[in-house]
């Protein structure tokens, strides 16, 4: 049996990581061993690359093969591995990611990335994607209160990231049966009955 491959996107600060952990132990509670990791890193080298991808200026193709250098290496090493072991992965961020990054945001030409794409993972695509969307101004003033030193994706300026959610609504737009649009914008509760219902209703 296959495992699963679930993915979390969203704009910064739309809240995503904070129930990566709290879905993997609802799913380990159903009796499936889920690995949690995450884009860019997952792995020794991906974490490396991680760290000079949020830090370190670069070219625009520089930064998007960097991205899927880093994919190839997470999925090479721990994802399909895992996924061929009938393990589910719960994943904080993936290739929509560049769709919305490297795409929306700094505007590189999809012919592009769809051949990194193809080339990466051309048989592989997450069995869902939960994509965590809420107003910018909201995602903004969730940075502000935590109050820590902001990476380089984090400090670009609003209209960038108002191009990222929507290149995200876009992409949950073309592929309904694999997107589902988490209403980030509400109480930390009402969010996991959204996700829970979510789940229940794929029966896992
Ligand atoms: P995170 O802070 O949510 O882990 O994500 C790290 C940053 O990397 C986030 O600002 C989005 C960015 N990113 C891209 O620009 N392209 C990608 O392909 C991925 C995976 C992340």
């Amino acid at each position: 049996m296959k495992g699963k491959f679930i993915t979390f996107e969203g704009i910064d600060g739309a809240g995503k990581s904070s129930h990566v952990e709290w879905l993997a132990e609802v799913l380990r509670q159903r009796g499936h061993v889920v690995h949690v990791t995450r884009e860019p890193g997952g792995t020794p080298l991906g974490e490396k690359l991680r760290e000079l991808l949020l830090s370190e200026p670069m070219h625009l193709e520089t930064e998007t093969l960097l991205m899927f250098a880093a994919r190839r290496e997470h999925l090479a090493r721990l994802i399909e591995p895992a996924l061929a072991r009938g393990e589910w992965v719960v994943c904080d961020r993936f290739s929509d990611a560049t769709y919305a990054y490297q795409g929306g945001g700094r505007g590189l030409d999809r012919a592009k990335f769809l051949a990194l794409e193809h080339w990466v993972h051309d048989h592989l695509q997450p069995d869902m994607t939960l994509l965590f969307d809420l107003p910018l101004d909201v995602a903004r003033e969730r940075i502000v209160l935590a109050n820590r030193v902001l990476d380089k994706f984090e400090q670009e300026r609003a209209d960038f990231h108002e191009r990222v959610r929507q290149a995200y609504l876009e992409r949950a737009h073309v592929s309904p049966g694999r997107f589902r649009v988490v209403d980030a914008n509400r109480p930390m509760h009402d969010i996991r009955k959204q996700l829970e219902q979510i789940f229940s209703s794929i029966c896992l």
